[in-house]
């Protein structure tokens, strides 16, 4: 949620392009205003022309978009093609020994991979994953350090047109349980750990332990050696990734998939206790990524590009292993925490390894900005020309700050809308083109027709009214459903408008110039540093405890992390004094972290005796939040069930 939403809403400072940048730019006001007007003019169009220019088909496609079974659209649905082949064997003629990944590990560890060596090691993979048993079709998941090999896990799957669903390493033991099982995955890929923060992430003990309770499916566990410590392997099941590719060939030949084939599940937050394994399509979704690295990011084959996104985000697909190797372009790909050995480290790599577009989230800026102008000031950023930020809104003053000490005020900033959902941006200023406005993502990209709309579902045309946001026409890289679960897929995203357009879940107001300003979430769902947490799926962790009757849990305005967790709490015994209990917050914070990840544990937790509750028994979340903001209650409260309680919670009982 933005930090401050009065502040935001008079912000109307614009800034135009610089005329170096515009100079440059491969996109000018008359190229953007013809690629706006073809996607007017023919939006099946626009996008099969696209698509036949800027992927290589195996088999040509025939129809553009099929709407027949609406909203199930289907994208180039006769065409043939392999994504890995797209992304790396395509610039083997003229790129092989152009470097295709930069990699630094936290500790300081380089390596430098050209698409030749990327090429070789992904065929390598892919032959392993035959040799475990690995089919088209058959899910991998895959949990991981950040490190060159998740994204040659990845290309590899979509070589073999296996189907990849990447988790998070920072998720828990159960977390990967419950993805594995509701995948049905075949092979797990994850290592003997990670380095972040000055720590081993111990990814293969947490593997371990969820392996213990998964269902049948999973046959084999590939562990890439990356920190060296001792870990168990456990005999017939476990394989080392050395020895996986120790005999294999260094050719495998792309396997041609149709445009529709799943390349890969990404599971996020909704407004349920269970995440949605989000599909994506091969073909659709490629492009997606590919336009967007053109348009947004301005691609020039010299730059070093710097998405900062771990691969288990959406942002790390689209941005790290598929889009910029889809377009031949040179990546970063660091490992650590931000912080080590100091708050300077982000911009001590960018100095190093000459990152010209940096691609980062909010929190992280924010992060960053608080310990002050000196650090970023001490290095040389000069190589920088582009900035990005997405995950949520960013607030003017850290806009400003990214804008001035990290651009030198020459730097254009992309605020990039989207979603997992969406595959790639979808609203985003052009470089060198669009007038950018601290805290707004500006204009829908050509072909996207963004809309926000009234609860009838009409366009709202009156300048910063608030409404929904949507989008009115299929688009390439669109989710093509939820895994195993379609009702759901119809109902979260097209129900409230009969099929019409699909409903983000945001709300959102344009300006007077036509400006998209996102307003925040109309669902349960919290953004705690970018990332998307299900309120309900932190309710069912804490409930889960054996101490706990009934949880609430609310997002509250966060300086640096935009939404922190606050948790309401009965439990089964009395209630603490004063309404706190560290102890058992300590352990309750814990034990979420183990039944969700570390990301999920609530900033605070309150106990008391009731929730606050319609007399139809609703849990009413809006008091709940202005309690946990601080905030007085003004709105009338006679309706609840139980107002007495609102002052115990308030701590004035
Ligand atoms: O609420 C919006 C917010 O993040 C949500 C999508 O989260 P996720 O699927 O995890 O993907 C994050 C990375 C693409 C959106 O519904 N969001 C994302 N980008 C922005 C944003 N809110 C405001 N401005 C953005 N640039």
């Amino acid at each position: 949620m933005p930090q401050n939403i009065d502040s935001i809403l008079q912000e109307n400072r614009l800034f135009p392009p610089t005329t170096d940048f515009a100079k440059s730019a491969t996109i000018d006001e008359s190229k953007l205003q013809a690629l706006y007007q073809q996607a007017e003019d023919d939006h099946e169009g626009f996008w099969a022309s696209l698509a036949r220019d800027e992927l290589n088909w195996d088999k040509p496609f025939s129809t553009t978009l099929n709407s027949h079974n609406a909203p199930h659209y289907r994208w180039f649905e006769d065409g043939e093609l392999n994504v890995s082949y797209n992304c790396i064997d395509r610039h083997l003629a003229d790129k092989a020994d152009k470097t295709a990944i930069i990699f630094e590990g936290e500790q300081g560890d380089t390596r430098h991979i050209t698409y030749a060596e990327l090429h070789r090691d992904t065929c390598r993979f892919a032959n392993a994953l035959k040799a475990q048993g690995v089919e088209t079709g058959d899910r991998v998941v895959i949990y991981m350090p950040m490190v060159p090999e998740a994204v040659i896990a990845m290309q590899a799957c979509a070589r073999i047109g296996a189907i990849h669903s990447v988790v998070f390493g920072g998720f828990s033991a159960e977390a990967l349980k419950n993805r594995i099982d509701d995948a049905s995955a075949k092979v797990l890929i994850t290592a003997d750990g990670g380095h972040r923060g000055g720590k081993i992430v111990e990814l293969k003990a947490a593997a371990d332990k969820a392996l213990e309770n998964c269902g049948e499916s999973l046959q084999k566990v590939i562990v890439l050696k990356r920190t060296q410590h001792d870990i168990p392997m456990k005999a017939g099941r476990d394989i080392w990734w050395s020895d996986a590719i120790a005999d294999v060939n260094d050719k495998c030949t792309p396997v041609s998939v149709n445009a529709e084939h799943p390349l890969f599940l990404l599971y996020t937050s909704g407004s349920t206790g269970k995440p949605k394994g989000i599909q994506h399509s091969s073909a659709g979704y490629l492009l997606g990524t590919i336009m967007t690295m053109k348009w947004v990011f301005d691609h020039r084959p010299d730059d070093i590009f710097w998405c900062t996104a771990d691969v288990g985000w959406i942002t790390g697909h689209s941005y790290v292993a598929y889009g910029p190797l889809a377009v031949g372009g040179t990546i970063m790909i660091y490992e650590g925490a931000p912080t080590v050995p100091d708050t300077g480290r982000f911009w001590k790599l960018c100095e190093d390894h000459k990152i010209t577009v940096f691609y980062t989230a909010p929190t992280a800026i924010r992060a960053l900005m608080k310990s002050g102008d000196e650090v970023p000031n001490k290095y040389d950023l000069s190589s920088i020309r582009l900035l990005g930020t997405v995950g949520e809104p960013i607030n003017p003053e850290a806009w400003m700050w990214y804008h001035e000490v990290i651009g030198k005020a020459r730097c254009p900033i992309v605020d990039t809308w989207w979603q997992t959902e969406t595959g790639a941006n979808m609203i985003s200023p052009i470089p060198g083109v669009t007038a950018t406005k601290p805290g707004s993502c500006t204009r829908a990209l050509p072909g996207m027709a963004l809309d926000v709309v009234d609860d009838e579902g009409n366009s709202i045309t009156t300048p910063d009214k608030g409404g929904l946001l949507v989008i009115r026409k299929p688009w390439p890289s669109m989710l093509r459903g939820i895994w195993g679960d379609d009702a759901r897929y119809v109902e979260t995203y097209w129900g409230m408008f009969d099929n019409r357009f699909y409903v983000a879940g945001d709300s959102a107001r344009r300006d007077q110039d036509g400006y998209f300003w996102i307003m925040g979430r109309i669902d349960d769902v919290l953004n705690v540093s970018g990332h998307r947490l299900g309120t309900m799926e932190v309710e069912s962790a804490l409930v889960a405890h054996p101490a706990v009757v009934e949880a609430a849990v609310v997002g509250r305005p966060d300086e640096i992390k935009g939404e922190t967790i606050f948790a309401y709490v009965v439990l089964k015994g009395e209630r603490p004094a004063d309404g706190i209990d560290d102890a058992l917050t300590l352990e309750l914070r814990n034990w979420v972290g183990e039944q969700i990840g570390a990301i999920a544990k609530p900033g605070n937790i309150r106990y008391a005796d009731n929730l606050p509750k319609t007399r139809s028994g609703k849990i009413m979340r809006r008091l709940l939040r202005t309690i946990a903001s601080g905030e007085e209650i003004t709105s009338d409260t006679s309706t609840l069930e139980n107002e007495a309680i609102l002052l115990q919670l308030q701590g004035k009982e």
